[in-house]
């Protein structure tokens, strides 16, 4: 019998966009069956939005379209957004997230994200760092 196992997961895969910006940033399309489904970004050095606490710059965003959400995609996008990084030189990456972004810190903690500092963002609202060695 053939092993059908895992066959019927879709697989994510980066589509290379462009080098963007003043700060390096690597954009990619995230594609399943050649199909954009959302995009993610590698920052080659860490920044942060302005409301974001002090020490909180971090290295990836990832945006899922709605429509394609729970369907296990950001967890992947994150693992090959990780190998990006690791292409670039980078032996570690911050990520910051939104304590209340549930999906999202699912998503890091899958992929080995190490938690190290919780604090208010700037409107009060907990905001999480971690950290995935590469
Ligand atoms: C965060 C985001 C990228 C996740 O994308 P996704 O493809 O849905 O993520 P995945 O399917 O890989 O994993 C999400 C997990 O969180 C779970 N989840 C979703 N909403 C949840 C909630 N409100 N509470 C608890 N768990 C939740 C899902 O069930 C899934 O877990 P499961 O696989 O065990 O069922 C997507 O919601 C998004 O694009 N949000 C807007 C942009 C954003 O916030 N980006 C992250 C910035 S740090």
């Amino acid at each position: 019998m053939e092993n059908l196992e895992n066959n019927d997961k879709p697989k994510v895969t980066l589509d290379f966009v462009e080098l963007w910006g003043p700060r390096p940033t690597s954009i990619f399309n995230v594609i399943i069956d050649k199909e954009r489904i959302g995009q993610c970004q590698v920052r080659h050095t860490p920044g942060k939005s302005e409301r974001m606490p002090e020490g909180f710059e971090n290295h990836i965003y990832i945006e899922i379209d709605p429509e394609f959400r729970n369907q296990g995609f950001a967890t992947q996008t994150l693992g090959l957004a990780l190998e990006e990084a690791k292409k670039i030189g980078l032996r570690e990456v911050i990520v910051t997230v939104d304590l209340s972004n549930k999906a999202s810190i699912k998503i890091i903690e899958r992929n080995n994200g190490i938690l190290l500092e919780e604090k208010p963002d700037k409107q009060g609202n907990l905001v999480r760092k971690y950290k995935i060695a590469l």
